[in-house]
């Protein structure tokens, strides 16, 4: 089994996501099938990568295993202080990316056409590349990524399916500012310049890091793939988190820490972002969106 492999394309400056909402009597296999399609016909140069994810709920029946924990996020998560993250959850994710603006634009605006028979675009958000690898708080964002090497069995063990959560995050980049550089690398658990991470004595319970960095039972990190991007203009804009995983319930358990859910210690990164929106999607091996499409016989 092969993971989709625009999971782990680097150099990809431009991106655009879509979530979209099934045609009350579409068949998801017919949608997939679409995508699926599509994504064959691409060029090798000068093309885009296309992630595509589907509402776990609707997975089942259509081929490919799922993980055991796959759902939606069909409540919102709610932390003892009544922060909330909400639950926006649709029925597919699509997520385009590439070199090029206009081929990403094109592509992504050629898929939507293709699908307009069996679902709605809900949603749509360009993403883009700030100062190279920062999120615009002007942190550096992915230092604790696996490697390449890593990533695809950390994600996608055996090449089968993964989870992605994908949220977008609006900054309060003035409530940010007014904040001195130490209040920011205490909050967020690495320095700024450099993106060091604090020293054990000096992490607050309560920093970014600390409060994402989770482990199983016997003490093993449970780690995932993120390729957040920065969107929106300078009065309005954030962080589009896309975070992947080979199961549900690390996510979620990450999501639960921030909000002070587990231990009522909330992340201090949640004073200065607010999440909009959360999804989770099922992001189906090749094999198992191929078998939606199959690819033609050369010989025939
Ligand atoms: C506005 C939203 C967010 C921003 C700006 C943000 C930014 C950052 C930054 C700057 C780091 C430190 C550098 C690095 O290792 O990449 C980090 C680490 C991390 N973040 Fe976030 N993050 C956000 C939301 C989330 C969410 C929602 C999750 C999980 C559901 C998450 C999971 C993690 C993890 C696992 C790490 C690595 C922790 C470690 O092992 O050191 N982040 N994030």
């Amino acid at each position: 089994m092969t993971a989709q492999p625009g999971i782990f394309a680097l150099g990809t400056s431009e991106h655009c996501y879509l979530e979209l909402r099934l045609a009350p009597d579409a068949d998801p296999a017919q949608l997939v099938a679409s995508v699926a399609g599509h994504t064959e016909s691409l060029s090798t140069t000068g093309g885009v990568n296309v992630v595509v994810g589907v509402r776990p709920e609707l997975w089942p029946g259509l081929a490919d295993s799922r993980p055991e924990d796959g759902t939606g996020m069909n409540t919102p998560v709610v932390g003892p202080d009544g922060f909330t993250m909400p639950a926006t959850q649709r029925d597919v994710w699509i997520w385009v990316s590439g070199g090029s603006r206009t081929a990403v634009f094109d592509a992504t605006a050629a898929l939507t056409t293709a699908l307009a028979q069996v679902a709605t675009v809900e949603s749509e958000l360009d993403g883009w590349v700030y100062q190279q690898d920062r999120d615009l708080t002007g942190f550096v964002d992915g230092t604790e990524n696996p490697s390449a090497f890593d990533a695809p069995e950390i994600v996608a063990p055996g090449g089968e399916g993964s989870v992605v959560l994908v949220q977008v995050w609006q900054h309060d980049s003035a409530g940010l500012a007014a904040m001195s550089i130490d209040a920011q690398e205490a909050m967020m658990g690495r320095t700024k310049a450099d993106s060091v991470e604090l020293a054990e004595e000096v992490m607050p319970p309560s920093a970014h890091v600390p409060r994402t960095t989770v482990t199983s039972v016997d003490g093993e990190e449970l780690r995932i793939l993120r390729r957040n991007t920065a969107y929106g203009t300078p009065s309005k804009h954030g962080t589009i988190f896309v975070g992947f995983s080979a199961d549900r319930a690390r996510l979620q358990l990450m999501l639960d820490r921030m909000a002070g859910a587990v231990d009522g210690v909330r992340d201090e990164l949640t004073r200065v972002t607010t999440p909009l929106t959360g999804g989770y999607y099922y992001v189906p091996s090749l094999e198992g969106l191929a078998s939606y499409a199959p690819i033609d016989d050369p010989e025939d």
